[in-house]
């Protein structure tokens, strides 16, 4: 891809600086833009800019002379964060999401990527841990995650509507919970995957752990790895309605946590905490139009994507006490 520009939007976050990794390996040229600098290695992009993308003039600066964008800028975090801010996150995020768009269609881009949730699929929908996975028609009728799922179902709108009337070609997929390698995993916006290995990483051998909700709640998860391919197949398809990325490879919490503890080689009790927000009680992804669209789906199983990711914050939490 010599001489394509492409702009990678969070490129001081998790999925964001993978994705300027993997646009620098097919030859692209990358500008990376965040309102911060990638937190645990510099960005490898050709270009970075430190820019608040809620505000309009920031995103034309951001979207000049770039073909491809790839919109992954977002306030977000775990259940923890996202249900505690249900005002800031809806409000921040529309902000970004509508001016990134303006600002790409009046600079003329050639394509542009948006990286929506599962979280915008139906609460009424994931009333059971025993899921069968959410196909891409089942987002309507509406009901999706307060604050955060609403404002990304939003969003996906606002693409399909210049999508339609010709004004940029959009591409949007539906994330089921990304981890690996230096996604964040403290500070309060951490997911469950690298909330459970930190504290494996922290346990005493034969200690406790503490687990939001009964733990029988289940999730499937994708490694970032086939994250990035994902999103840069989809944005060379043909295809613009969402499409889900993920695995259907479902786990209850519970499960999570044993199978990392035997990466970690400890034997932990579970303490669990109901208190605590442990959001729907099942959700999977249902890969059959992601299959058939792009003849591909995410490949990397859990236990294989959660041994380099323990693997990556244990020696994190071993660097930080050292
Ligand atoms: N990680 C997941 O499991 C998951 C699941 C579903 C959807 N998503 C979506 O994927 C995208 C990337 O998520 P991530 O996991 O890399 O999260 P992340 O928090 O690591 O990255 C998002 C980045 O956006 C940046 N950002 C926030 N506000 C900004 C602003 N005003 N201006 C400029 N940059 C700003 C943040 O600084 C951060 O670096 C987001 O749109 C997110 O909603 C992620």
């Amino acid at each position: 891809m010599k001489n394509r520009r492409a702009l990678v939007a969070g490129a001081g976050g998790f999925i964001g600086h993978h994705m300027v990794r993997h646009l620098k390996g097919k030859g692209y040229w990358v500008r990376g833009v965040d309102i911060k600098e990638p937190e645990y290695e510099p960005s490898q992009a050709d270009e970075f800019m430190v820019l608040d993308l809620r505000k309009e003039d920031n995103c034309l600066e951001a979207t000049r002379d770039i073909h491809e964008v790839y919109q992954l800028a977002a306030d977000m975090g775990g259940i923890g964060y996202i249900t505690a801010n249900h005002a800031d996150v809806a409000v921040n995020n529309v902000l970004i999401n509508a001016h990134m768009l303006q600002a790409a269609f009046a600079n003329d881009a050639t394509r542009y990527f948006y990286s929506s949730s599962a979280c915008i699929y139906p609460m009424y929908m994931q009333k059971s841990p025993e899921i069968g996975g959410l196909k891409e028609e089942d987002a309507y009728p509406a009901d999706p995650e307060e604050g955060y799922g609403w404002e990304k179902l939003y969003a996906e709108k606002l693409c399909q509507y210049y999508d339609e009337e010709g004004k940029l070609p959009t591409r949007v997929a539906r994330f089921h919970n990304i981890y690996g390698p230096l996604g964040t995993y403290d500070g309060g916006r951490e997911k469950a995957p690298a909330a459970i290995s930190r504290k494996v990483a922290m346990a005493e051998d034969g200690g406790e752990i503490e687990v939001w909700g009964d733990g029988l709640q289940t999730r499937s998860f994708t490694y970032v790895d086939d994250c990035v391919e994902g999103i840069y197949r989809i944005m060379q398809s043909d295809h613009s309605s969402p499409l889900n990325l993920g695995t259907d490879e479902l786990i209850s919490v519970n499960d999570l946590v044993d199978l990392i503890a035997k990466l970690g080689g400890k034997s932990l009790t579970k303490r669990h905490d109901t208190s605590k927000p442990q959001g729907v009680r099942g959700r999977n992804s249902d890969n059959t139009q992601l299959r058939a669209v792009l003849g591909w789906e995410p490949a990397t199983t859990l236990e294989q994507g959660l041994t380099k990711t323990y693997k990556w914050i244990e020696s994190q939490v071993a660097g930080r006490a050292g």
